[in-house]
This record gives structure tokens, sequence and C-alpha cells, in this order.
């Protein structure tokens, strides 16, 4: 039997940093996403955080939940026997945010913003303070994420039903914002 005790002790330590490496995963990802307003207070003003708010109201993804409640959806959901786009999971899943997580939910999170800010940038609990945004690796740390083309095909691929092939460099020119360019990796 004593033998095996070094064997024994080496697999208990094995167990305490295991189980210690998948609490770390899991606190990070359980940080709430905050909602638009969130990002909009600072992101809408060009003496803070740039217009990225303007861009992003004015284009595509703002509207992807409001799309669910229109004819053309309405038209697609039919043929798939979906009663109600706008609530199914089927359509949810790509048309706003973080669907599906609901402990992730922060007090002012709304599925009708659709696709905000977080669906592509994490959520901004931890990294939205202004002494983290202006430090790039505390946002890193903090969950920032910062989007490639990888991140686009989550949602923009076949599963899609009016899928249209995916070219990064045309669909991000018309959502570019920020000041530097998107890596295409
Ligand atoms: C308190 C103001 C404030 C809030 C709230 C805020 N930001 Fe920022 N954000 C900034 C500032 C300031 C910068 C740095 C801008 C610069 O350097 O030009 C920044 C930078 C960023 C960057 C680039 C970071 C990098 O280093 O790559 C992203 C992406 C970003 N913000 C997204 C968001 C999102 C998404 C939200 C909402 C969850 C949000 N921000 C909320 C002020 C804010
Ligand atoms: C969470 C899912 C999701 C992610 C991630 C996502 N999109 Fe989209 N995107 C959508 C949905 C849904 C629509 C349709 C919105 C509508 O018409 O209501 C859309 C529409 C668009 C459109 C306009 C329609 C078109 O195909 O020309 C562009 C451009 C676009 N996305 C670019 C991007 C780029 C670039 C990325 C990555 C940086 C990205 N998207 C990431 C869900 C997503
Ligand atoms: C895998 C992610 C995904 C799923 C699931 C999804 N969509 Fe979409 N949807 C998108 C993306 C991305 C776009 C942007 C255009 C494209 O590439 O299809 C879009 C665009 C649309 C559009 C606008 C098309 C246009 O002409 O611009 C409608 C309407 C739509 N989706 C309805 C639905 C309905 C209804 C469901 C559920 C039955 C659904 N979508 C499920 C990702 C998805
Ligand atoms: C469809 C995905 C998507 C959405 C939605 C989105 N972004 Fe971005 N964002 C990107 C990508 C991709 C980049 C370019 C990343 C890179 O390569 O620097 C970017 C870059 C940025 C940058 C600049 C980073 C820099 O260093 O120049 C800021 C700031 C930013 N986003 C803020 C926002 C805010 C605020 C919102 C919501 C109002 C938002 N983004 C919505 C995908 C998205």
């Amino acid at each position: 039997m004593k033998k095996y005790l070094p064997l024994l002790i080496i697999t208990g330590l094995l167990l305490i940093v295991f189980s210690s490496l998948v609490t770390a995963q899991e606190k990070k990802a359980k940080l709430k996403y905050e909602g638009l307003t969130a990002c909009k207070t600072c992101h809408s003003r060009d003496s803070i955080g740039g217009i990225e708010y303007t861009k992003y109201a004015n284009g595509p993804h703002s509207k992807a939940f409001e799309t669910l409640k229109n004819d053309e959806s309405k038209k697609i959901a039919k043929e798939m026997g979906i009663e109600d786009a706008s609530a199914s999971p089927k359509c949810l899943k790509c048309h706003v945010t973080a669907y599906g997580k609901e402990d992730q939910h922060g007090k002012k999170f709304k599925y009708e913003e659709g696709v905000t800010c977080e669906a592509c940038h994490g959520p901004g609990e931890k990294y939205k303070p202004m002494p983290v945004m202006r430090d790039h690796e505390a946002c890193i740390k903090n969950g920032l994420i910062v989007p490639d083309v990888k991140g686009c095909k989550k949602c923009h691929n076949e599963e899609s039903p009016t899928y249209v092939p995916f070219d990064f460099d045309k669909k991000w020119a018309l959502i570019k914002h920020g000041k530097k360019k998107a890596d295409k990796k």
C-alpha cells in the first residue's frame, strides 16, 4: 500500500489544480451582459469612446430582433412550421444577444435590442468601467473580445434560412467602426 502513497498524493494535487481551473473558467463564463445602454453612454460621444453607437444604430444588427416580426420572417417561419419567429429558439439563437444564457443577463438586458455590441465584444460587466476601457490588456483580461471573422460566422453560416455566402471584407465594410482594421483570420 505504501508504494501507492505518492501516486495518491499526486492524483489529489492534480484534482485540486483541475478544479480551480474549472472554477476560474466558470467565473469568466458567468460575466453579465449589460445591455445596449451600458455601451451607448460613452460610445456615442466623440470625446470619450467614439461614435460607434451611431454607426451601430443605423446598421443591420440593431434591427435583428424586429426583423423576426416582419412579413418575410412570418413566411420563413410558416415554411419551417414555426408559429412565432420572434419567440422561437430556432431564430432567436442568431437574432439576439446571449440567447439562452439567462444566468448572464444583467438588470437592463433585453432580447429586443437585437444583436448588440456585446454579441460581438463579449459581456461588458467587468470591462466597461473607464479605467479598464482605456487599457487594452485590462479589457482583454476582463472579458473583452476583439472580434474576427470566426465570430461573424457563428451567425453568418448555412444554418441561416436566408444565408448568403459571407465575404468578410465586404460585410465588415458595411458595419465598420473603431480605428483599427479587423483581422481576417
Ligand atoms: C465609461 C465609458 C465607457 C463605457 C460605459 C464603455 N466604454 Fe468602451 N471604451 C471607452 C473608452 C474611453 C475607450 C478607449 C477609446 C480609445 O482609446 O479611443 C473604449 C474602448 C472600447 C473598445 C476598444 C478596446 C480595445 O482596447 O480594443 C471596445 C471594443 C469597446 N470600448 C466596447 C465597449 C462595449 C461593448 C461597451 C458596453 C458593454 C463599452 N465599450 C462601454 C469608454 C467606455
Ligand atoms: C449574434 C449573431 C451575429 C453575429 C456574431 C454577427 N452577425 Fe451580422 N447579422 C446577424 C443577423 C441576425 C443579421 C440580419 C439582421 C437583419 O436584417 O435584421 C445580420 C446582418 C449583417 C449584415 C447586413 C446583411 C448582409 O448580409 O449584408 C452585415 C453587413 C453583417 N451582419 C456583418 C457582420 C460582421 C462583419 C460580423 C462579424 C464582425 C457579424 N455580422 C457578426 C447576426 C450576427
Ligand atoms: C445561424 C444563424 C441564424 C438563424 C438560426 C436564423 N437567422 Fe435570420 N439571419 C441571419 C443572418 C446572419 C442574416 C443576414 C443575412 C444572411 O446572411 O442570411 C439573417 C437575415 C434574416 C432576414 C433578413 C433577410 C434579408 O433579406 O436581409 C430574415 C427575414 C431572417 N433572417 C429571418 C429568420 C427567421 C424567421 C429565422 C428562424 C426561422 C432565422 N432568421 C434564423 C442569421 C440567422
Ligand atoms: C457584428 C459585430 C460587432 C458589433 C455588433 C459591434 N462591434 Fe465593435 N468591432 C467589431 C469588429 C470586428 C471590430 C474590429 C476589431 C479589430 O480588429 O480591431 C470592432 C471594433 C470596435 C472598436 C475599436 C477597437 C479599436 O481598437 O479600434 C470599438 C471601440 C468598438 N468596436 C465598439 C463597439 C460598440 C460600442 C458597439 C455597439 C454600439 C460595437 N462595437 C458593436 C465587431 C462588432
